[in-house]
């Protein structure tokens, strides 16, 4: 039996123009998905949750390939949980029955990153129960390659901050994991509609192709922006982050990846005295961030005023942990 857990996160600057090479700012928050595994003595393959549905399968291997076959259930919310085991198997070249238990701190589609959560940390399950422990590095390939074939395109940056935890800066597929940033007050609304990374990712793609003279200034600036905020965190320059965020988040309206909801809960924040807000991840529904002095309880008033599920997070927290 082994437990693994894996953080949400939220991104300070930089969600959508880092799947075009441009830098990002994320930070992992102490909301978790666990999954619990065990193993089986046949090809059994049983998946249980709370909140994301439930799958009975067979793993066989077809033409040197693991597949999980004949899967019953309640799976349409399972792709990536399904993905990951059978690339883990590929990896590992090893195939078994298992059972995985998985529970979570992270509403699906809040722009929390759950998907990314859920996947590294069924990875590190199952290849510890076809024991076969990866390292960090290794989950995050295989957890980047699931997300793709998933929703198509994406950067590493949701999987490499629920591997390694605290911040990261990620730029061309590379990532820096920051350790000395320093603990800044955050609030997160929640808008409590579900947010499609995919459809957003595909919005921006459509603008890119369409309006390239509009829509490549806008993602180049966003890039400026997190090169600028990254200096602004390093030195907890609240106000100067502040603005930072609030530019982000005109670019991000630019790019039409906010939404009414979204925009309420950024208007409430500001008119609470929040130094800065934005929507985080995909956008198009899910959740914003406001960035705070210590004005924390009137936030979260506003944001609750205004509809939206106020998170009162911890920021920079640790990366996938085996229990
Ligand atoms: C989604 O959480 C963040 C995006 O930048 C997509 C990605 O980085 O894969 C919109």
């Amino acid at each position: 039996m082994i437990t693994v857990s894996s953080p949400a996160q939220i991104f300070f600057f930089g969600e959508h123009a880092v799947v075009y090479g441009q830098p990002a700012l994320a930070t992992a928050i102490n909301l978790r998905t666990k999954v619990k595994g065990k193993s089986r003595d046949d090809n059994k393959v049983i998946v249980k949750s709370h909140g994301i549905g439930s799958l009975e399968g067979v793993i066989e291997c077809e033409d040197n390939k693991w597949v999980l076959k004949e899967k019953k259930g309640d799976t349409k919310n399972l792709s990536y949980v399904i993905k990951a085991i059978e690339v883990t198997l590929n990896q590992v070249e090893e195939g078994g029955g298992f059972e995985l238990e998985i529970t979570s701190d992270i509403p699906p589609g809040s722009g929390l990153g759950s998907s990314s959560a859920v996947t590294t940390a069924t990875i590190a399950a199952v290849s510890n129960l076809m024991n076969n422990s990866l390292d960090k590095d290794m989950i995050t390939d295989l957890a980047f390659e699931t997300e793709k074939l998933v929703q198509g395109p994406a950067s590493r940056t949701g999987v490499s901050v629920a591997t390694h935890g605290s911040f990261a800066l990620i730029q061309d597929e590379e990532i820096d994991v920051r350790e000395d940033l320093p603990q800044l007050n955050i609030v997160i609304g929640y808008t409590g509609s579900h947010g499609s990374t995919a459809e957003a990712v595909g919005r921006v793609k459509e603008l890119k192709n369409t309006r390239p003279n509009i829509t490549n200034p806008i993602l180049e600036t966003i890039g400026e922006i997190t090169q600028n905020g990254m200096k602004a965190v390093k030195e907890g320059d609240l106000d100067k982050v502040g603005v930072l965020m609030n530019a982000n988040q005109a670019l991000l309206k630019g790019l039409d990846v906010s939404s009414d909801h979204l925009e309420s809960l950024i208007k409430a924040a500001h008119e609470a005295g929040a130094k800065g807000a934005k929507l985080t991840g995909g956008g198009k529904g899910g959740s914003m961030i406001a960035i705070i002095d210590e004005k924390q309880q009137k936030i979260v008033k506003a944001i609750r005023e205004a509809n939206g599920k106020p998170i009162e997070a911890e920021i920079g927290v640790n990366g996938l942990e085996l229990i």
